[in-house]
């Protein structure tokens, strides 16, 4: 699990670990004490050092990497040639990991890889408004680093798992991508750092701690999110979802699309005495009104049978406030 002390990967380690799967991960930064704990080797290093994948290669056997490592959407505008760099050549290294592993075990590897809402670009507001779900192959035109580096990869994937060296006499395709294109994450354990879909969860965490808070999206602004335990189960499902079942290489996930004025309306009703303001960043709220109000998750109900335990009432209900009270108390 590469990115392992992310957001994601915190989720997707207690996962893992209560089902009893040996981990080993990497992350550039040394993991929390207690996630450390629950894997079976956590390593320090970045995903762009080669010689630090060839020894792990070396050195395990791996069925199914998690790469979870990236800069997210708002960090990479600020950074945009590094982003490309972790993004982008960080997943390079991991698919060529993947694939020699596969060589080695005579076997594919499930390469399972989180893309996301920001590959999709739209021209302007009326379009956003216009349109019902945004399917998997409409309006992919991103305007961020992040969406054109999550684009990219997501064809990388495929390349990888389809036409990997089509040319040599002798080399078989070993990596079976498998992508999940993830709207905005809400966590009540962690906070995301980077993104632009942060207002949520920081709204949340925020009115937990008494602490006020400034929304940078207009109350308008309406896009698709999925609380946290929903997406670290589809992750573990498409992993284990027959290949032949496994269409298509990517799928939207969505589980309700609120807008920023409706979340602050059920964070106001936990927390009455939250402060929360609309004091919008002309430019954040540009590259979430570039992305689609609500997507069409429905190829991922088809194919494997997603069906998100949370819609919006519940994940409020049973796992963001219960959990965040406590976790501040
Ligand atoms: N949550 C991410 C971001 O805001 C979208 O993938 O960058």
């Amino acid at each position: 699990m590469t990115g392992a002390g992310g957001e994601i990967g915190h989720a997707l380690i207690a996962r893992l670990a209560s089902a009893g799967r040996t981990i080993v991960t990497i992350d550039v930064a040394p993991l929390d004490q207690e996630l450390a704990a629950r894997v079976h080797r956590a390593v320090t290093g970045s995903i762009l050092d080669r010689t630090l994948l060839d020894r792990l290669l070396s050195e395990f056997d791996i069925d199914v990497v998690y790469h979870l490592a990236a800069l997210l959407s708002t960090r990479s505008e600020f950074t945009p040639l590094m982003a490309h760099e972790v993004n982008v050549a960080g997943t390079l290294n991991l698919l060529e990991f993947a694939q020699q592993q596969g060589e080695a075990h005579g076997r594919p590897v499930v390469f399972m890889y989180p893309s996301s809402v920001a590959v999709y670009g739209l021209p302007d507001l009326a379009t956003k408004r216009r349109l019902g779900p945004v399917r998997e192959d409409e309006w992919a035109q991103p305007t961020t680093m992040y969406g054109c580096n999550k684009l990219y990869c997501e064809q990388l994937g495929r390349y990888y798992t389809r036409h990997y060296k089509q040319l040599a006499a002798d080399t078989v395709p070993r990596v079976d991508f498998r992508c999940l294109r993830f709207p905005g994450l809400i966590s009540a354990m962690t906070t995301p750092a980077g993104g632009t879909s942060d207002y949520a969860p920081e709204m949340i965490h925020a009115a937990a701690r008494g602490v006020p808070y400034a929304c940078f999206v207009r109350p308008d602004t309406r896009m698709p999110f999925l609380a946290m335990p929903d997406a670290v189960q589809a992750l573990l499902t498409l992993a284990e979802t027959p290949r032949a079942r496994v269409t298509q290489c990517a799928y939207n996930l969505g589980a309700f699309s609120p807008t920023a004025d409706e979340i602050r309306a059920l964070v106001l009703a936990a927390f009455p005495a939250a402060e929360i303001r609309f004091v919008p960043d002309a430019k954040r709220q540009a590259i979430v009104d570039s992305w689609p109000a609500e997507v069409d998750d429905r190829a991922a109900r088809r194919d494997w049978d997603f069906a998100p335990a949370y819609d919006m009432a519940r994940a409020f209900r049973d796992y963001l406030i219960p959990t965040i009270r406590e976790r501040y108390r």
